[in-house]
């Protein structure tokens, strides 16, 4: 059995962690880079995959992870935050518009740079090494409006604009990159009070097992460019492309 190098951001905790553990569980050699290191040397320990200490904003570590480690066959940008310490937690709001300029920049930061600045330092090893994949970790709020926390849409529909821009270069490469779009998940970032508020409207929450089968899609179509949905009660679908583009 081929054991593939593997990358998740964001790997200590929530999605990530399942995305580590399910491909650690495959025999794959799992790298979880994260800023939580406590949790992430701990989940390492436990799945015989190594943790290394990676803030995602930060290009001087992408290029040292990059320059360190082998051509990974398949890498996950997971890694991202809210605006408040739960998708939620935005919502409450003193002016029309609550705006916080540090804050608005950590969270785009986290959540786009991380997301460019990984492909930007990976993808081309990836190529010159015969290809691989490279999955981020998007949102249903890179689809659709998000009211609760408006910022955190935008990044999301950020991401998805750079994938699905990007992704007809890098499979003339045979590197595929695409995106998972998870509708809201039973992980910290959404914590008990917010699920409440969700369940209130009719849905249900996600499992991380849910998202983890969207992932195991993404890789296991490469299909370059595509948003791969996941969505409670419905099986994981790609979303639709507007009729009128080439
Ligand atoms: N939970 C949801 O409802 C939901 C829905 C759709 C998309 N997502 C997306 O899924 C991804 C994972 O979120 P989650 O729900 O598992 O949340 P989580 O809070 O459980 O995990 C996020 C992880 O990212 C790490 N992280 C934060 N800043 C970092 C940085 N600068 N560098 C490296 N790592 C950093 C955290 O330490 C944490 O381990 C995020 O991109 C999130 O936007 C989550």
């Amino acid at each position: 059995m081929t054991q593939h190098r593997i990358l998740v951001t964001g790997g200590a905790s929530g999605i990530g962690a399942g995305i580590a553990r399910h491909w650690a569980n495959m025999g794959d050699d799992v790298l979880i880079a994260d800023v939580d290191d406590a949790l992430g040397t701990a989940l390492a320990q436990e799945l015989g995959a190594t943790y290394r200490h990676l803030n995602v904003t930060s290009e001087g570590e992408w290029k040292q992870l990059a320059s360190q480690h082998k051509p990974f066959d398949v890498v996950f940008l997971n890694a991202g935050v809210a605006s408040g310490e739960n998708i939620f937690a935005a919502a409450v709001t003193e002016s029309v518009f609550e705006f916080d300029l540090d804050n608005y920049r950590r969270v785009s930061s986290i959540n786009i740079d991380g997301v460019v600045l990984g492909v930007a330092h990976l993808a081309d090893a990836m190529a010159k090494n015969g290809g691989g994949d490279i999955v981020v970790t998007a949102s249903m709020a890179g689809l659709f409006p998000i009211q609760a926390d408006p910022i955190y849409g935008l990044t999301k529909h950020a991401v998805l604009g750079f994938v699905k821009s990007l992704a007809p270069t890098l499979i003339e490469h045979n590197v595929c990159l695409s995106a998972i779009c998870p509708f809201f998940v039973d992980t910290p970032l959404v914590n008990a009070e917010s699920q409440a508020l969700i369940r209130e409207t009719g849905f249900d929450i996600l499992t991380v097992d849910q998202v983890i089968e969207a992932a195991q899609t993404a890789v296991a179509e490469r299909s370059a460019g595509s948003q791969w949905v996941i969505f409670p009660g419905l099986p994981v679908t790609k979303a639709p492309e507007p009729a009128l583009l080439p």
